[in-house]
């Protein structure tokens, strides 16, 4: 196995290698127009992790094999980042765009059997793959978010969470099937239509597949080796009393445990009897107080210090 490009390669020469660097760029934040820069100067210009960039460029060309070499390489958190923009671009930009030139191309009614099995077996692709990437969202990626910040939650393993793959491309390969088998353009010189769809959905099925791979073959080890170098028990955040850290008054105490469980401002001062303007006082005394700023590291405080057990902040996340 080799590793075929490196930092001080430049970047044009990257993407001529295979086209699909391009969309790894889009991901990144990664601009056009970049000259005759390197791989590394264009990453260092736009804060981008140039390792993690180079791994998903060699992996792209080079395969699988190429994965095992970065696993402790890559960072954790940049690749955490492209996956999320990766989940976005699916949601609102790919999975749209298909199903527009999908109802364009069979004349969508339900009067058309075919044509209606047809967005039917998309729109539960869709949903599948909706459901799939929200449980990565809301409980994969906090999970790992945690251990980046150096605590170790005892109830999140990344191999606990890892919902396979397999099964997931089953409805789309079917819808392939239906529109090859059975649609029958009712307008003969709408025939290129359903071609470009036809196309396009085979394609969404190769970009789905390569997404996959590269959270088996490369994120997921490289979470599990950082679950290994990070001692169980080790918090970031400190437990119990901190001289010197301001302590929390009692109701900044219950008002945090509503914040680290999803409630809203309006609905805090509901429950409180007081004004939003307060609320958001409080949340800033917390904030100052604490010194920490995120909702994730509130939370990670306020579970660490027994403000609010973990079975809430799970209910909570997960309904
Ligand atoms: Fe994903
Ligand atoms: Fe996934």
């Amino acid at each position: 196995m080799s590793i075929i490009y490196h930092s001080s390669d430049k970047m044009y020469d990257v993407i001529q290698e295979d086209d699909r660097i391009l969309q790894i760029m889009s991901r990144m934040g990664l601009p056009l127009g970049f000259g005759e820069k390197t791989v590394g100067e264009v990453c260092r210009e736009n804060n981008v992790d140039a390792v993690t960039f180079l791994a998903l460029a060699n992996y792209t060309i080079g395969g699988k094999n190429v994965a095992g070499y970065y696993i402790d390489k890559v960072s954790v958190a940049s690749l955490m980042d492209y996956l999320i923009r990766c989940h976005h671009y699916f949601r609102d930009f790919l999975l749209p765009y298909v199903r527009r030139l999908l109802i364009e191309a069979v004349n969508y009614s339900e009067t058309n059997k075919v044509a209606f099995l047809i967005i039917k077996f998309y729109d539960e692709y869709v949903n599948a793959i909706e459901h799939h990437t929200k449980i990565e969202n809301t409980k994969i990626f906090p999970g790992v978010r945690q251990l980046l910040n150096g605590y170790v939650n005892p109830d999140f393993h990344i191999s606990n969470f890892v919902k396979s793959h397999e099964g997931m491309d089953q409805k789309l390969t079917e819808l392939r099937n239906i529109v090859i088998k059975y649609y029958t353009s009712p307008n003969p010189n709408h025939q290129e239509h359903i071609y470009t769809a036809l196309e396009q959905i085979i394609r969404l099925g190769a970009t789905m597949k390569a997404h996959c791979e590269l959270e088996d073959c490369l994120f997921v080890p490289a979470v599990q080796l950082l679950e290994e170098k990070t001692p169980v028990g080790k918090m970031s955040f400190p437990k119990k009393k901190n001289l010197e850290m301001e302590e929390l008054s009692e109701r900044e105490k219950e008002l945090l445990s509503y914040v680290v469980q999803g409630l809203t401002n309006k609905e805090i001062a509901t429950k409180l009897f007081i004004s939003i303007n307060t609320v958001i006082t409080h949340r800033k005394n917390i904030s100052r107080k604490l010194n920490i700023h995120s909702v994730a590291g509130l939370t990670i405080y306020a579970i660490v210090n027994d403000i609010v057990s973990l079975d809430n902040i799970k209910n909570s996340m997960f309904d």
